[in-house]
């Protein structure tokens, strides 16, 4: 049986030398497909795989009808937005995540931008400090968590918004609970994303929300862009000079952000949140083992589609 990596933004060697050793251990093969640039090398990579392994690769109808020994794709990663899951399941292919794997590699990265960003991106001006601020955690997820023990060691005050998670679980981690997003973004300074992408949440975050930080405020970005109503923030940089946005997921209109907004805005070029060789060790090494148990003993604890 062939196991498939395709990863367009590849994993760090020391990982695929892991992920090997698992899937070559179980007595499959593998096969390596990363950097491609063009879709038909995929669809002609998946023709004869059982398994796939990718990361925010897009697997949708077209590729699972390429692919026509699939049994499982494996998202090395958290969100799974990049994987057409209900035509997954038309196909009978099992579709997994492996969450918590990366999150303290993105929740780092919350830390790296914030630091920047109350520095002026580094332009040389007096800037200020994290101790005793405030910081809003929008998704108490296993990224949030992370950024929330992080938040503690900068001495900031930290709260969470998620309705999915008790406030017990909040509590016991140092975290104030807030039950409204207004409240959110009304009282803290510092506000990090971590919802996913969805239906609901697409556009959800625009210029009334921006418009409510306080004075100084910066909205952290390391969940997806998609959730941005990017005209909304535009408008609302311009309405509010003292307000600033870092986003490790370029926005559409990233070059017109940063021609207007300069030193108020930053995005990393490629997502960076889980790009470790610790992230990339943990979550392929655990995509790796998710494939063996699937196709050995149809384990499918992971499964994110129906
Ligand atoms: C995730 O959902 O796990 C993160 O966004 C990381 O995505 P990546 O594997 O494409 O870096």
């Amino acid at each position: 049986m062939k196991v498939l990596v395709a990863t367009e933004k590849p994993f760090a060697a020391v990982a695929v030398d892991g992920i090997r050793k698992v899937i070559e251990g179980a007595g499959y093969e593998l096969e390596l497909l990363e950097k491609y640039t063009d879709k038909a090398d995929l669809l002609a990579a998946v023709a004869n795989a059982d398994a796939l392994i990718i990361r925010s690769d897009k697997v949708d109808a077209e590729v699972l009808d390429a692919a026509k020994q699939l049994k499982v794709v494996v998202r090395a990663g958290a969100g799974y937005d990049n994987v057409d899951l209900a035509a997954a399941t038309a196909h009978g292919v099992c579709v997994e995540n492996t969450p918590g794997q990366n999150s303290n590699a993105v929740a780092e990265l919350v830390f790296g931008m914030t630091v920047m960003a109350v520095r002026n991106m580094y332009n040389g001006t007096s800037g200020s400090e994290l101790k005793d601020k405030k910081i809003g955690i929008h998704a108490f997820g296993q990224v949030g968590r992370n950024v929330a023990r992080i938040a503690k060691g900068f001495g900031m005050e930290v709260s969470a918004l998620d309705p999915y998670c008790p406030d017990e679980v909040m509590v016991e981690a140092g975290v104030a609970p807030v039950h409204s997003v207004e409240d959110l973004y009304k009282n803290n300074k510092f506000v990090s994303l971590h919802i996913p992408a969805t239906p609901e949440t697409k556009k959800s975050v625009g210029y009334d929300l921006l418009m409510m930080l306080p004075k100084n405020g910066v909205l952290i970005n390391t969940a997806r862009k998609e959730v941005i109503d990017e005209e909304g923030l535009q408008r609302a940089l311009r309405d509010r000079a003292d307000i600033k946005y870092v986003a490790d997921i370029r926005p559409d209109i990233a070059d017109d952000l940063k021609a207007e907004f300069t030193d108020r805005v930053f995005f990393t070029p490629k997502k960076m949140g889980a790009q470790t060789s610790e992230a990339n060790i943990n979550a392929g090494i655990a995509a790796a083992n998710q494939v063996v148990a699937f196709l050995r003993d149809g384990i499918d604890r992971f499964r994110v589609n129906k």
